[in-house]
């Protein structure tokens, strides 16, 4: 595991930028690994202007999102798609066929089966990740086994919460109960993965996937195994850190 401890997310931001622009550059047919949530935010402005300035294309890009919420259409302001296109790919020059999320209002079963079809015809490249403050990865929440793929899952309270603060207007009744999410043993598979960290809240998990020992518990701390991971936390994150 290679960690790399900045000061604030503005620098952990350019980091992971810097290192989805490399990829793209040094190959133009990239599979990227994609992730929603507060964390990956910046770094998406920062690929967008970088397309806009410095002509970076994504023409032959393709891209695997982790989750999607149970029950919401893609053109649900509150869908992972939907953050997709008015984060990401509204900005670049990537072809919307080449863009996959899962998809959260279809027959679940088959979904989670045509994902996982997907993902074994194409290794993904470079996998993004944030983390929960209860150490998920997508929407793997704790308990789930290390050798899962594409699934629905019951999301935990501390989850909802999280995502209703942030997202829902702090109306908690209104985030799903449900998603589907690529399950950790595809996440394993990536080649490359990078994980995002900033804030206080998520210290703990932190703390437990750079100094334990990998547990179910904290569905994070299996990445400590992957033979190419980055960990890129910010002070607050790094707070708990013996080391
Ligand atoms: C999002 C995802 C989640 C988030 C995590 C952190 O696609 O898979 O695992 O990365 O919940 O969320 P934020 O970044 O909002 O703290």
């Amino acid at each position: 595991m290679k960690v790399i401890k900045v000061k604030n997310y503005e620098e952990a931001s350019q980091k992971a930028f810097e290192i989805f622009r490399d990829q793209v550059k040094e190959k133009p047919d990239s599979i990227l690994g994609l992730a929603t949530g507060s964390t990956p935010i910046r770094m998406y402005e920062l690929l967008a202007e970088d397309h806009k300035v410095n002509g970076t294309s994504y023409k032959n890009v393709h891209t695997f999102n982790l989750d999607e919420y149970y029950g919401l259409a893609p053109t649900h302001p509150q869908s992972y798609y939907y953050f997709m296109t008015e984060h990401l790919f509204k900005f670049l020059d990537i072809d919307l066929n080449n863009v996959n999320v899962p998809k959260g209002n279809q027959d679940i079963q088959a979904e989670c089966d045509r994902y996982n079809t997907m993902l074994a015809e194409n290794q993904i490249d470079l996998q993004l990740l944030g983390i929960g403050s209860n150490g998920h990865i997508g929407f793997n929440e704790p308990g789930t086994p290390f050798d899962s793929v594409t699934h629905y899952i019951e999301l935990d309270e501390s989850t909802r919460k999280d995502n209703a603060r942030l997202f829902f207007d702090g109306v908690l009744e209104d985030v799903p109960t449900h998603a589907v999410t690529m399950g950790i043993k595809n996440i394993m598979e990536a080649k490359r993965v990078v994980l995002i960290a900033c804030g206080d809240n998520k210290a703990t998990a932190i703390k437990g996937l750079v100094e334990d020992e990998p547990t179910t518990s904290l569905p994070a701390s299996i990445l400590s195994t992957h033979p190419d991971f980055t960990l890129i936390i910010d002070e607050g994150a790094a707070s708990k850190l013996d080391k």
